[in-house]
This record gives C-alpha cells, sequence and structure tokens, in this order.
C-alpha cells in the first residue's frame, strides 16, 4: 500500500506522484484531459464491442476506471474491466482526490483484489495485486490501456516479450492504447506483432500510440 502526495494539475484535476520514483500518474497538462483522450476517446470509444472487455495496466488513482465507467454509461456500453497494480493506493488517499464524490469510485477502491466485483450494473471490475513483468493473463480483452510510468524510468515494463503477451491475450482486432510514442516502445509492439498507428498526443503532446492486433495471423494471409 502506498500514500501518495496528491498534485493539482494544468486543467484543475488532481493526480498522484508515486513515492517511489517520483513519477507522477498522468501528464502535469490535466490529468482528466489526458486520461479522456488517450484512453477513453482513442481506445474504448474507437473499439466496436457493445460488452468490452478491459485491461489496464497500472490501476494507480483508479481516474481511468472511472473514466471508462461513465464513458459506457453514456455510450450504453457495459465493460468488464480488469487491472493490474503492484503498489495499491490506500483508501484514505483515494478518498482526498476530488473523484471520490462519484458514488462509483470508493467502491473501485474498496473492492477486494483478485476477485470480480459489480461497481454497478454497467461495470465489473477485477484488481489484481501483482507486478505485470513475468505476470501471465489468462483471461481474453478487447481493449489493453497501457498506463505504465514512463519507459525512461521503468523501461522493463515496455518490453517485446510483455506486449507479446499482450498481444496473445487479445482478441483478433484488439487494441493497445498508450500515451507514449518513444521509438523503442513502437519497436517493441511491432516486433510482438501488433499494428502500430502514431495518433496526436493528448494536450498539445505530439504523439500517443494504437496497437492493433491483426485480424488474421500471417500465416492465414498466405494462400495457396
Ligand atoms: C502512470 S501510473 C497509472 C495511473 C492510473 N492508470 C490512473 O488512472 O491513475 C502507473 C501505475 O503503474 C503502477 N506500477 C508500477 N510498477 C508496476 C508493476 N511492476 N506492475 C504493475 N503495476 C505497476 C504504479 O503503481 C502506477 O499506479
Amino acid at each position: 500500500m502506498v500514500r501518495p502526495e496528491i498534485e493539482i494539475t494544468d486543467d484543475g484535476s488532481p493526480t498522484l506522484r508515486h513515492p517511489l520514483t517520483g513519477d507522477t500518474y498522468h501528464s502535469l497538462r490535466g490529468a482528466v484531459g489526458e486520461a479522456l483522450h488517450v484512453f477513453v476517446r482513442e481506445g474504448f470509444s474507437f473499439v466496436g464491442p457493445s460488452d468490452v472487455r478491459v485491461l489496464e495496466i497500472g490501476f494507480g488513482s483508479g481516474l481511468n476506471a472511472l473514466l471508462t465507467a461513465r464513458a459506457a454509461a453514456r455510450q450504453g456500453r457495459k465493460v468488464r474491466y480488469t487491472a493490474i497494480e503492484r503498489y495499491p493506493v490506500a483508501a484514505e488517499v483515494a478518498a482526498r482526490l476530488d473523484y471520490a464524490s462519484d458514488p462509483l469510485f470508493m467502491p473501485m477502491h474498496e473492492a477486494p483484489w483478485g476477485a470480480w466485483t459489480e461497481i454497478a450494473p454497467h461495470f465489473r471490475l477485477k484488481k489484481i495485486e501483482a507486478s505485470l513483468p513475468g505476470y501471465r493473463f489468462d483471461d481474453t480483452f478487447d481493449l489493453i490501456y497501457f498506463d505504465a510510468f514512463a519507459p525512461d524510468t521503468q523501461p522493463e515494463m515496455w518490453s517485446r516479450e510483455i506486449f507479446a503477451h499482450l498481444c496473445d491475450r487479445l482478441s483478433p482486432g484488439g487494441v493497445l492504447v498508450t500515451y507514449s510514442a518513444k521509438g523503442t516502445v513502437k519497436e517493441n509492439l511491432r516486433a510482438a506483432g501488433f499494428d502500430v498507428r502514431r495518433l496526436p498526443g493528448a494536450l498539445g503532446k505530439r504523439h500517443m500510440i494504437r496497437a492493433v492486433k491483426p485480424s488474421c495471423s500471417p500465416a492465414n494471409e498466405q494462400r495457396p
């Protein structure tokens, strides 16, 4: 359990600063603005199914999960949301974030680890307390929010091996979105089997990435 400091970002929304790495959980240009752009608009609203299986790398403050639950309610969709986190945030810190006034927010933090919990009729949550490198997911997902700390801080999280496992766990045509468009990230995603697209980043940042798992394996595409 960690007790990160709260910081207010430029759009007025709060984020956290990790006590061990010193990284912030979102862009200081705007926590809500960044999360809405990278994960909700370019990820959740982009993928097809009305019943979506989301995997988040780094549950953190729970902001991405909350914004996804709100978007799902607006769009009349259902979400099964799995999130992995190595350093769960203490509930008393989460309770001091602005988002705590949303009735869905604290139930997300108070939900047990390792089990499915119905947060709302349209939103089910399973949080996994584990470290991503070496962890193997059993389930299949339609959409992955890759929201680890920056590749310069945690290069081991952005490896080809991890992306290959995540690609394997995506449904055909499934999507991974992330805020980083660093060269090594693109290279490792491509080497892991993804089709990689660069999109405009959030709040003036030049680029972000949307990576798609091809619908057919190269072997299936070859005709006799
Ligand atoms: C950029 S923050 C994610 C912010 C989060 N998505 C949110 O909405 O607040 C990165 C997250 O990855 C977590 N993390 C760091 N190392 C990890 C690891 N080895 N395995 C899983 N999660 C890790 C951090 O604790 C932090 O919550």
